[in-house]
């Protein structure tokens, strides 16, 4: 019997887990992600695009399809599609696993200023004129509008339209990963003094992180939401031998 699986995402471990997965004929794998980038990479399984319409809708849909078992990958920035995940897992019925990867944990030479919101990133900042990276979500750069005595780099994947308010920002569009070497090398050429990041954990994005320890540049670093206690996995090996060793039918 085939078992059906949704798995959110929007993440690279997501495709991963997605690919991995579609390998087994037991399963038939659909990779939901939320439509905004303007053309995502190809993700290999077959893909539904765009909300769900709240918790509700995620359930409505959970019992549309006859979903067997739904695995949240999305990024752990992405609260709100992880709390209505939980919360419609338990309306529907279906169970559900996460695959959340673990945070960095600050090393020896790290300069990081830990704050809990991306408002509370732009306060750190302090009032005098810094050049400052921003290697945020499109989403989060707006609020840096508050402190526009700030030089700004910005990169994203997709554009930021529209443009922040502020006298002195340049804009960089680039998908990761990015090396240690190339992210060195933009930090020097901008001549960045500070770099607001997330803490999203992994390889892809850490190269910033090294970079900004080994020229000592302070990293503010914006701290992860709270996430829904459900079973989950840290890698996307673990998360399929979970799958693979317990079976759908162990979940229901
Ligand atoms: N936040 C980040 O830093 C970040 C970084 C990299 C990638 N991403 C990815 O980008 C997407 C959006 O992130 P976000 O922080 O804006 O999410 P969010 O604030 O947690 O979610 C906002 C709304 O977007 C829709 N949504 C989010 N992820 C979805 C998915 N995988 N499939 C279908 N609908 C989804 C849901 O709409 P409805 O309520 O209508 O269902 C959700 O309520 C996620 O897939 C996430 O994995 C986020």
């Amino acid at each position: 019997m085939t078992h059906r699986i949704l798995i959110l995402g929007g993440t690279t471990e997501a495709r991963q887990l997605a690919g991995k997965l579609a390998a087994r004929a037991d399963l038939s794998v659909t990779l939901s992600l939320a439509g905004r980038t303007e053309s995502p990479v190809a993700q290999g399984v077959p893909v539904r695009s765009g909300g769900f319409g709240g918790a509700d809708g995620l359930a409505a849909y959970l019992r549309e399809t006859g979903t067997d078992l739904m695995v949240d990958a999305t990024h752990p920035y992405a609260a709100q599609i992880s709390a209505n995940a939980a919360q419609a897992a338990r309306a529907a019925g279906v169970p559900i696993l996460a695959l959340r990867r673990p945070g960095w944990e600050p090393v020896d030479g790290d300069r990081w200023t830990p704050v809990d919101t991306v408002g509370d990133a732009v306060r750190a900042l302090g009032p005098a004129p810094r050049r400052v990276f921003l290697a945020l979500g499109r989403q989060e750069v707006a609020a840096f509008e508050a402190a526009p005595q700030h030089h700004y780099l910005i990169r994203s994947v997709d554009p930021v339209e529209p443009k922040l308010d502020v006298p002195d920002a340049s804009y960089l569009l680039a998908r990761g990963p990015f090396r240690e070497a190339e992210e060195r090398a933009l930090l020097e050429k901008h001549r960045i003094e500070i770099v607001v990041s997330k803490d999203s954990g992994g390889e892809a994005t850490y190269g910033k992180i090294a970079a900004a320890r080994a020229l000592g540049i302070e990293v503010v670093m914006v701290r992860r939401p709270d996430l829904p206690d459900v079973p989950s996995a840290e890698t996307v090996e673990a998360l399929a031998a979970l799958i693979d060793q317990l079976g759908v039918d162990h979940f229901l």
